[in-house]
Parts: structure tokens; C-alpha cells; sequence
């Protein structure tokens, strides 16, 4: 997969990008990033990527030339048509689907604001979708960006040592939280690892660990259960 990012600070993402599995997937030529910056096609001496903005008001908000020039220059360094994903905070809340259906794409372009905003009609004109990580503000979408970068780089194939963790992860097994995990020692003076897990037996210890995700998804997060791909019994015994 192909990502470039259109940002004040590339190398920001670049170096978030560099380390751990998404390191290792760049190594392994899964994953290219590629930083396209504003500031290399503004005008001026000054080369001005911001003004004040029309109305009044405090802040700065993004021009529209530089961004587009370098939004060009990004689509036109490969032939694969991109759409391009602006991270706001007014986009579509980021989820492990969406994370899914952007991974199965063969190249992202994504734009990070900074100041108080983009010109809208730079957004109107250039940009296909907008995402959000969350309801928050951040100063950047670069940590946005690097957040995107992080959740499809390590869904591409090859990227995880084992290629049955990723289906294990949180939301993706049915859209439920993840269960509880426990390495050696055996005992411990902060507790004990469940009996079970030693066990050896594999079909109790799938059932154990599907029985850990519901309670906790109930416990944590209710929200996701009424979406999640419970079996009738499994709703029953929730309920019981
Ligand atoms: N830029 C600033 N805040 C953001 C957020 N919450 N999500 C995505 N991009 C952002």
C-alpha cells in the first residue's frame, strides 16, 4: 500500500511510522509513506501557507494553493487513482471497519490541517472524505494521521509475525473487546493465571475466552453489544 500525506510536518508522521510493526512493514515494502509539503508550493519569500480568516476571529486558517499543489503533486506520483481523507475533528468517527476498508485500498492520500482550519473550498473541491480519531481536538491531523497509518499498516498482509493475531484483536472478533491475556510466571505475588488457560484443552479455553470478551464488553463498553455478532445463546447467557 501506498500513503502519501499532505502536511506542515511529514516527518512527524514518518517518524511515528518507524518504529514496531509499522517499521517492520515499511522494511518489508508493504507499506510506503510518502510526505508532500504545503510550504514547498507556496509563493514568496515567506512561502505563506496561512492567512487571517474572512469574518474575523482568532487563528489562522490554511490556504487554498498550497494545498492543492501539493495534493496534485501526490495524486500525479502514481497512477492508482486516490481518493484523498481529510482527519478532522467534524469527520466520520474512525472504527476498526473503516480501518479495514481503508487497509484493502491500494493507496491512501491523506491531508492534515494545522491553524483553525482549511479553506472549505479546498475541502469542497479536493477531498473525498473526512475522519475523525475521536471527539477531541487535537492542534494537527498529523497524530490523526499517524493513528490511520498505524491501524491499516499492521492489517497488511505479512505485516504481523502471526497472521491470526490481528483477527483476534478488539472489534475484530464479532465486534467485541478483546479477553484477557497472561504470560509466565504461573503464579505470581499478583495473582494467579487462570486454570483454564493451562489446561490444554483448546475448545474449553475458546469458550473461556469468548465468555472473558462478552462480560467485558458488557461491563466496559454495553454500547457495542446491541451491534455485535452474538449467538442466541450467548445473549441469553448475558442476560441470565
Ligand atoms: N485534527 C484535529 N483534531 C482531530 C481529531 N479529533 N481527529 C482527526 N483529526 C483531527
Amino acid at each position: 500500500m501506498r500513503i502519501d500525506l499532505i502536511s506542515l510536518f511529514p516527518e512527524f508522521v514518518a517518524q511515528c511510522a518507524g518504529f514496531g510493526v509499522v517499521g517492520r512493514a515499511r522494511e518489508r515494502g508493504l507499506l510506503s509513506l510518502h510526505g508532500w509539503n504545503p510550504r514547498d508550493y507556496a509563493e514568496g519569500n515567506y512561502r505563506r501557507v496561512d492567512d487571517r480568516p474572512f469574518g474575523g476571529g482568532p487563528g489562522m486558517v490554511m490556504m487554498i494553493d498550497p494545498l492543492r499543489a501539493a495534493i496534485r503533486a501526490a495524486r500525479a506520483a502514481d497512477p492508482a487513482p486516490a481518493r484523498v481523507t481529510y482527519l478532522s475533528p467534524q469527520g466520520r468517527p474512525l472504527t476498526q471497519a473503516i480501518v479495514r476498508e481503508l487497509a484493502a485500498r491500494p493507496r491512501l492520500v491523506l491531508l492534515c490541517g494545522r491553524y483553525e482550519g482549511v479553506d472549505e473550498r479546498l475541502l469542497e473541491a479536493e477531498v473525498d472524505e473526512e475522519l475523525s480519531i475521536g471527539d477531541y481536538v487535537l492542534s494537527g491531523g498529523e497524530l490523526a494521521a499517524a493513528v490511520v497509518v498505524d491501524a491499516v499498516a499492521r492489517l497488511q498482509e505479512g505485516a504481523l509475525n502471526d497472521a491470526g493475531s490481528a483477527a483476534q484483536d478488539s472489534f475484530e472478533a464479532d465486534g467485541l473487546l478483546d479477553c484477557p491475556h497472561y504470560t509466565r510466571p504461573v503464579e505470581h505475588e499478583l495473582g494467579t493465571v487462570p486454570e483454564v488457560l493451562l489446561s490444554g484443552n483448546h475448545a474449553e479455553i475458546a469458550r473461556w475466552r469468548r465468555r472473558q470478551s462478552l462480560l467485558r464488553t458488557r461491563r466496559r463498553r454495553p454500547d457495542l453489544l446491541a451491534a455485535a455478532d452474538l449467538s442466541p445463546e450467548e445473549r441469553a447467557w448475558l442476560a441470565a
